[in-house]
């Protein structure tokens, strides 16, 4: 019997945004509420203490999306797991693909965030997901299943804590979505690696993320192993991430 888990939305929204553009995004998600879903916006650093004043009296959630795997010190441009508890973030994505393959981020950074995240209390939003080479080649399943290793490893009796999301690198801004089908069977693999390793796997949610989008996140979010969806395009537009948070 599964622990029922509830769906979870959050919008990624990488390297945009400005105040005017932030202000009135993130009005039109407080007008739109109640939700169902728990909803949460990663947004740039900078932006983080305005988005929790604006976010204060509300359920919406806010979050980072990297955080540095050191407590403190000498990093120059680093930005550390206490400093955004301070700031009241819920999450912090650690390991999208853009920081793997942008920033050279292995796996083993990755979790070494993850734990440097959660050790402040601040969850761990962990992605994973193969390149079209890698799909291709028929790695899909051992991909994902290295790089979530890798994190569950260095959290231990932690892990059960994460989140995961799985992105497909060949589905982010491409507007080439996984099918339902095709992103259940890899989110089935998941479950039951974080099963097999924190025996809680069937209460962990784990999101899709590539290209979704009003129109296609009912049929993904209907899929018995997808928790929701982690938004990047789409979470810039009120009305688009509303849809998404409802489907
Ligand atoms: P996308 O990005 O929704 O624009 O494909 C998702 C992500 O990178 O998290």
């Amino acid at each position: 019997m599964n622990t029922p888990r509830k769906t979870l939305v959050v919008g990624n929204w990488k390297m945009h945004g400005s105040r005017p553009a932030n202000a009135e995004l993130l009005a039109g998600l407080l007008a739109a509420r109640p939700y169902t879903a728990d909803v949460a916006v990663c947004v740039p650093f900078v932006y983080l203490s305005e988005t929790a004043a604006t976010l204060a009296s509300s359920d919406i959630r806010w979050g980072s999306q990297d955080v540095s795997a050191h407590a403190q010190g000498a990093y120059t441009g680093e930005v550390s797991a206490g400093m955004l508890a301070e700031l009241g973030c819920r999450y912090a994505i650690v390991g999208h693909s853009e920081r793997r393959a942008y920033h050279a981020e292995s796996d083993e950074i990755v979790a070494a965030k993850a734990q440097a995240a959660l050790a402040k209390g601040v969850t761990p939003v962990v992605c994973v997901g193969e390149t079209l080479a890698e799909r291709e080649a028929g790695q899909t399943e051992a991909v994902v299943k290295r790089q979530l290793s890798a994190v569950i490893h260095t959290l231990a009796h932690c892990a059960a804590e994460m989140v995961v999301a799985y992105e497909p690198v060949w589905a982010i801004g491409t507007g080439r979505t996984a099918s339902p089908e095709q992103a259940q069977s890899v989110h089935a693999v998941l479950r039951a690696q974080l099963q097999a390793a924190t025996g809680h796997g069937a209460a962990m949610r784990i999101l899709y993320g590539g290209s979704v989008k009003p129109d296609n996140a009912a049929s993904l979010f209907a899929q018995p192993d997808i928790d929701g969806g982690l938004i990047g395009g789409a979470a810039l537009k009120a009305a688009d991430f509303v849809a998404i948070c409802r489907a």
